[in-house]
């Protein structure tokens, strides 16, 4: 179970000491968005880099970009220890997530809340994670969407299926109050914005997530 802090929601004037009030989680997730595959504009390559010299923990980048076949390589490349883009953008998700590995970082395809597992199940043999949007890619700090829940469960059986340690993401509206569902659904990665950095500690609000799976589970 690992608990990946979004970025997003953080002081962007400041981020080198906004990743050092999340040392204590597992990843940095940082949102990579281009205004086209989202109407949203973050921030690309050239700040990653500049963030994976200074971040205390290992990043976990999102793109949620078009053409990721051309651009998430570099992501890889760059030294992002996770990359994951999103299959309604990506041309040849194959041979893309088969880039990503080779340039030595884990790869992962995104799902958004529209789209289907059932038609990607097959990738699951290129991929070490899969992640489900719980709202619809673009903005920190919208509300959490349940009824992805059961696509979660169903991406959970697949891996079951398939066996091997694939991880299972779950971005968007994770908070002390919806984390256990997520949980409860089969979720081990658990990306969240503004319920870390909103809270006046981001590292107690970590160790509160983590505390709410671990004893969830212990039910
Ligand atoms: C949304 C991003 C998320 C976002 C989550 O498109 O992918 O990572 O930062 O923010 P919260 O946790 O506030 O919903
Ligand atoms: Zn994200």
């Amino acid at each position: 179970m690992q608990i990946s802090p979004s970025i997003l929601s953080a002081d962007f004037a400041n981020l080198e000491s906004e990743l050092n009030r999340i040392k204590n989680a597992d990843w940095a997730h940082v949102d990579v968005m281009d205004n086209h595959f989202v109407p949203n504009l973050t921030l690309g390559l050239p700040v990653v880099e500049a963030l994976l010299k200074v971040s205390p923990i290992p990043i976990d980048c999102h793109l949620m970009i078009e053409d990721p076949d051309r651009w998430a390589p570099g992501y890889a490349e760059a030294g992002a220890t996770s990359v994951t883009f999103h299959i309604e953008a990506a041309k040849d998700p194959v041979r893309l997530a088969r880039t990503i590995r080779a340039a030595g970082a884990r790869s992962a395809f995104a799902l958004k809340p529209g789209t289907p597992f059932a038609p990607y199940e097959d990738l699951l043999r290129e991929v070490d994670m899969v992640l489900v949007m719980t709202v619809e890619p673009g903005f920190g700090g919208q509300s959490f969407m349940a009824d992805q829940m059961p696509k979660v469960r169903e991406v959970r059986e697949a891996v079951r299926r398939h066996g091997g340690e694939i991880w299972i993401q779950v971005d968007g509206g994770v908070s002390a109050a919806t984390i256990e569902q997520c949980a409860d659904a089969g979720a081990d990665v658990f990306v969240a914005g503004s319920a870390v950095y909103g809270a006046e500690s981001a590292a107690d609000a970590v160790d509160e997530l983590r505390a709410l799976v671990r004893s969830h589970r212990g039910h």
